[in-house]
């Protein structure tokens, strides 16, 4: 089967991305607006970008012809905070992904803590094993055809300033035991992955 991109429509192509490329993480994204009110969401297209610094990017469409909420929130802050996804809050996360009006707090909504954090104004979640504190480096602008019409999907890049890491999942090294942490992944719309079956492979020295 060949796919030529130029003759599929807006769901295929996202499915097409979003499934050859997997399994993404899903990152859960807690952000603070303007009138201080707290905001969380999911996001899939998200990867690490670099290590030193440590810069993660998330890609953050839009919806009815507007920013989404967590893009607003960002652009207002310079700042968000990552919270990793276990499988003991998917449910709870996948429903912050539901349409709330803006000034709507998700976490509340759905049973879970919003707490401060140490250096960044939006908040962390508890119940995530691991949060990752991040400041705003940049957002690239990207034009995409969305049902309602061409809007700027904002691919946004942060610069992880400090991690909390439940004693639970680090190491005595100062890591994080992905074995324990359990991360859940997507692999499809709706369809997630139990990736804990791992199995070690390095490239031979050539
Ligand atoms: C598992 C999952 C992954 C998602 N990934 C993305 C994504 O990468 N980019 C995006 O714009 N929306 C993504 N969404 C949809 C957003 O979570 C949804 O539009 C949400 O309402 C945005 O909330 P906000 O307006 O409060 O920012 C995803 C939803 C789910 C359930």
């Amino acid at each position: 089967m060949k796919l030529d991109t130029s003759k599929m429509g807006r769901i295929e192509l996202h499915d097409l991305v979003g499934t050859a490329i997997s399994p993404l993480p899903v990152v859960f994204i807690s952000t603070v607006g303007k009138d201080g009110t707290y905001n969380a969401a999911p996001f899939a297209f998200a990867s690490p970008v670099c290590s030193r610094p440590p810069i993660i990017c998330i890609s953050i469409g839009h919806r009815g012809g507007e920013r989404k909420h967590t893009l607003k929130n960002i652009e207002f802050s310079h700042d968000f905070v990552i919270n990793v996804v276990d499988e003991a809050i998917l449910s709870r996360a996948v429903q912050c992904s539901a349409d709330y009006p803006y000034g709507v707090d998700e976490m509340k909504e759905n049973g879970l803590t919003a707490v401060k954090s140490d250096l960044v104004k939006a908040p962390r979640i508890a119940e995530a094993k691991v949060n990752l504190e991040c400041k705003l480096v940049q957002i690239v602008d990207i034009l995409e055809d969305y049902k309602d019409g061409i809007g700027l999907r904002g691919l946004v890049m942060g610069e992880v300033l400090m991690a909390h890491v439940s004693d639970d999942v680090a190491t005595p090294e100062g890591g994080i035991d992905p074995r324990r942490l359990k991360a859940v992944g997507r692999i499809a719309s709706g369809v997630y992955i139990r990736g804990w079956e791992t199995f070690e492979l390095k490239a031979r020295r050539v």
